[in-house]
């Protein structure tokens, strides 16, 4: 970990206290001069740091700009047993790109490890399901992708699709206490409006997977304007639900550590994935017609199977298995 991660490791292990000055040398194995100079670094950056002559320095708020540092300083702080173990392993932030997707599937040919995250201030192609274009303005969202080779055939690929959808729905619940939802296979919602997508992408050989690229868009403070005329009607922000902006840097790392959990548990333990699911889906037990390209399919929305797959009955009994396409919820 780099200095500037470590002090702020420090400030967001004080909660908002002072850390006195001899604490921050330590921690930096430096001279006072260091540390004054890495304060002043972070001042420029963007945080409010305040200084006193006798008790030291104190973190009294943090720029919403996504910096490496400071997520990697805010997962540091998680508790050990809910640290991340394999997401984050490296973290990387760029002003603007066209996709994060595009740009980890050219990092993973370069044997980046797992866990490898990279986020974008702002997307200028930034990508949805079926070719979609995703509006990713700047500093309004959390626009990242992440590097995963799991452990899994291909057939149970779905199930990163899932454990994703989960995590997204949990940190949203958790950072701003709306009822986030999962509406299959791949939106999170708020009362019923879409609030994040995810898009996964997968290399494979045979029925291994190589890699996965698991692109996550979320609405974090964007207003109605920032929405395309065509997605206005069903799109909304965290911040429109709530009525207040939230902290990027915060829900990026909140999202980080919920992510690693559920990614590991779908691997191991799928069928605790499918319960919490079942749970926060709003697909589940509704007449619902699924559109694939030019095939379209009714039936009632009846469980997830043990790769990912939602099953629907339909009205000869018979079950479907149904992998991807759109689906929507039929009015009773
Ligand atoms: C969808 O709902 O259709 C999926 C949207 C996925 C958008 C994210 S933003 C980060 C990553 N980069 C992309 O180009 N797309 C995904």
């Amino acid at each position: 970990m780099n200095v500037g991660a470590a002090i702020l490791e420090a400030f967001y292990r004080a909660g908002g206290q002072f850390v006195p000055l001899t604490e921050l040398e330590c921690v930096l194995k430096r001279p006072t001069t260091g540390v004054t100079a890495e304060i002043a670094e972070l001042q420029r950056l963007g945080y409010k740091i305040e200084v006193h002559p006798h008790l030291g320095y104190r973190l009294v708020a943090m720029p919403d700009r996504l910096i490496a540092d400071d997520i990697k300083a805010r997962l540091e702080t998680f508790h050990a047993r809910s640290k991340p173990r394999v997401i984050g392993s490296e973290i990387v932030v760029f002003e603007q790109t066209s996709s994060t997707n595009d740009l980890v599937a050219r990092m993973a040919k370069t044997q980046r490890g797992e866990g490898l995250v990279v986020f974008a201030e702002s997307q200028t192609k930034g990508r949805g399901r079926h070719g979609r274009a995703w509006a990713s303005p700047r500093g309004k969202g959390l626009w990242f992708s992440v590097l995963l080779r799991p452990n899994l055939p291909l057939s149970s690929a779905p199930r990163i699709t899932v454990a994703a959808s989960i995590a997204v729905a949990r940190a949203i619940r958790k950072a701003s206490k709306l009822d986030g939802r999962i509406k299959w296979p791949n939106d999170v919602t708020v009362n019923g409006r879409k609030v994040a997508g995810i898009l996964t992408e997968l290399s494979a050989e045979g029925d291994e997977i190589l890699s996965a690229i698991l692109g996550i868009g979320i609405d974090v403070n964007c207003r109605r304007e920032d929405f395309p005329s065509e997605v206005a009607a069903i799109a909304t922000s965290v911040e429109l639900e709530a009525g207040r902006t939230f902290n990027r840097p915060a829900l990026a790392a909140e999202i980080l550590r919920v992510l690693d959990d559920a990614y590991l548990t779908a691997q191991m333990d799928f069928d605790s994935i499918i319960a919490e699911w079942a749970r926060l889906c709003t697909t589940l037990g509704k007449q619902v017609v699924v559109t694939m390209g030019k095939r379209r399919i009714e039936g009632h929305a009846q469980a997830l199977d043990a790769d990912g797959a939602l099953l629907l009955r339909r009205d000869n009994g018979r079950i479907e298995r149904i992998l991807g396409g759109d689906l929507v919820v039929e009015q009773t």
